[in-house]
C-alpha cells in the first residue's frame, strides 16, 4: 500500500486564542474565572500574545505547513460596534508571519469566548444577538479576509451551548432548555449570514465550522436498546448543529477525541489505555467516525483537532502515529480529507480544569514561561517531513 499522504495535504497545529494568549480580561471567561468557576485562572496564559514570534519559529522548526489559532472577540470589538484598530493590526501582523512563512492559516472566528458586554447585554439566547454577532465576523471577513486560507467561524458549539444554557457549567451559565434552544437557533442564524458574506467577498476561501463528533456505539450491538441509545446521542450530539448548517459548509471540520460504548447504564468502554485526564485512548474511533462523515456529507474533511493530555509524554507519539494510521486507513477507502491538525502546539489552559491537563507537543514552564519541545514533538516533525506514516 502507498503510504504517502496525497500532494498537498496539510499537516497542522490548533490552538485557540483565549487559552494561549493570555490577559484576556475583556473576556466573558475571564470573568467566569473571577467568579471561581474553574481549577485556575488564566492569567497571562501561555502569553502567546506578546511571544507569537518565537511560538511561529517553533512551528517553523515543527515544519508545518498550516496552523489553526482563533481570534478573541473581546480584543477586537472593546465596546459594542467599537472595534480595535490596533488589536487588529497585530493580528493581520500575526497572521502575515504565518503567511510569510509558508504556514497556511485556518481562522476560527469563535472559540467559545465573548465579550463581558455581549454576555451581559445579549447573550446568545436574545434574537439581537445574531446581528451583533454577524457584524463581528463580517468585520473580521473586510479586515482579515484576504489573509485567512480556510474560514472556521465557529469551534464546535454543541460544547458552549449544552454547556452554558443546559449545564450552567461555561459562561452565561445558564440551565433552561427554551432559552438553549433560542441560542441555538440565534448561532445558526448567524453562522448563515457570515458565510453567505464570506462567500461574497472571498468566494474561493472555504468556510465551516468544527465539529465535536465523537464514536458512539452500542455495547452490544445485538441490543435495540443500546442502539436507540447511540441513535439519539448521533443525533444529539453528532448531527444536531451540523444537519441545519451543512448545506452552507465548504468542508467537514472535524475534533475527534471521544470514544462512548454504550448500555442502559451508561458508558461501557474498555479504557484499556487513558489520558490524564480518563480520557480512553482510542485510535480506531477515529477511522470509524471519518467513514461516518463520510457516508453521510460527502465533503471534504479536516481534522481540526486531535490530541491528548499527557504530561510525561508517554503516550503522545504512538497516539499521533496509530491516529494517522486510521486516518490513512480512511483515505485509502475514498474519504476525502485534506489535512490534520494535532491538538495541540503547547501546553495550555483548559478551561474548567485550568492548566493541570497537558495537551502540547511543547511543554510549558508557567513560571518562566520557557517552552520545551516533547519527545513527540519530533515524531510529529519526522511523519510531516516524510509526508508519510
Ligand atoms: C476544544 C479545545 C480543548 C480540547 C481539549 C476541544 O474540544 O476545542 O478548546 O482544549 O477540546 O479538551
Amino acid at each position: 500500500m502507498e503510504n504517502k499522504f496525497p500532494k498537498g495535504f496539510l499537516w497542522g497545529i490548533s490552538t485557540s486564542s483565549y487559552q494561549i494568549e493570555g490577559g484576556n480580561s475583556n473576556s466573558d471567561w475571564w470573568q467566569w474565572e473571577e467568579k471561581g468557576k474553574t481549577q485556575d485562572k488564566s492569567g497571562q496564559a501561555c502569553d502567546y500574545w506578546n511571544r507569537w514570534k518565537k511560538d511561529h519559529n517553533l512551528l517553523s522548526e515543527l515544519g508545518v505547513n498550516s496552523f489553526r489559532l482563533s481570534l478573541e472577540w473581546s480584543r477586537i470589538e472593546l465596546e459594542e460596534g467599537k472595534f480595535s484598530e490596533e488589536n487588529i493590526q497585530k493580528y493581520r501582523e500575526i497572521l502575515q508571519d504565518l503567511k510569510n512563512r509558508n504556514i497556511k492559516t485556518a481562522v476560527t472566528f469563535w472559540h467559545w469566548t465573548s465579550p463581558i458586554w455581549f454576555q451581559e447585554k445579549y447573550g446568545l439566547h436574545r434574537k439581537k444577538s445574531v446581528e451583533i454577532f454577524a457584524r463581528y465576523g463580517q468585520k473580521i471577513i473586510d479586515e482579515l479576509g484576504d489573509l485567512i486560507d480556510i474560514s472556521v467561524i465557529l469551534n464546535e458549539p454543541m460544547m458552549p451551548l449544552t454547556s452554558g444554557y443546559l449545564k450552567g457549567k461555561f459562561p452565561p451559565g445558564i440551565r433552561c432548555p427554551i432559552r438553549y434552544k433560542k441560542a441555538f437557533n440565534n448561532l445558526v442564524e448567524a453562522y448563515k449570514i457570515i458565510y453567505a458574506y464570506s462567500k461574497k467577498k472571498f468566494p474561493q476561501t472555504p468556510v465551516g465550522i468544527t465539529t465535536l463528533y465523537n464514536f458512539f456505539e452500542p455495547a452490544n450491538k445485538f441490543n435495540p436498546i443500546h442502539k436507540l441509545i447511540v441513535w439519539i446521542c448521533k443525533k444529539f450530539w453528532n448531527e444536531a448543529f451540523f444537519g441545519k448548517i451543512k448545506a452552507q459548509c465548504d468542508y467537514y471540520g472535524l475534533d475527534y477525541y471521544f470514544h462512548h460504548k454504550l448500555g442502559l447504564t451508561g458508558r461501557k468502554n474498555e479504557n484499556k489505555k487513558v489520558s490524564n485526564v480518563g480520557w480512553e485512548i482510542y485510535p480506531q474511533g477515529i477511522y470509524e467516525v471519518l467513514k461516518e462523515i463520510k457516508a453521510k456529507y460527502n465533503l471534504p474533511i479536516y481534522v481540526m483537532e486531535n490530541g491528548l493530555a499527557d504530561a510525561n509524554d508517554k503516550y503522545r507519539a504512538e497516539f499521533i502515529r496509530e491516529h494517522i494510521k486510521y486516518m490513512q486507513k480512511a483515505i485509502g477507502e475514498g474519504a476525502d480529507i485534506r489535512g490534520y491538525f494535532h491538538w495541540s502546539l503547547m501546553d495550555n489552559f483548559e478551561w474548567l480544569h485550568g492548566f493541570k491537563p497537558r495537551f502540547g507537543l511543547v511543554e510549558i514552564n508557567y513560571k518562566t514561561l520557557e517552552r520545551r519541545p516533547r519527545k513527540s514533538f519530533y515524531t510529529y516533525k519526522e511523519i510531516i517531513s516524510s509526508n508519510k506514516i
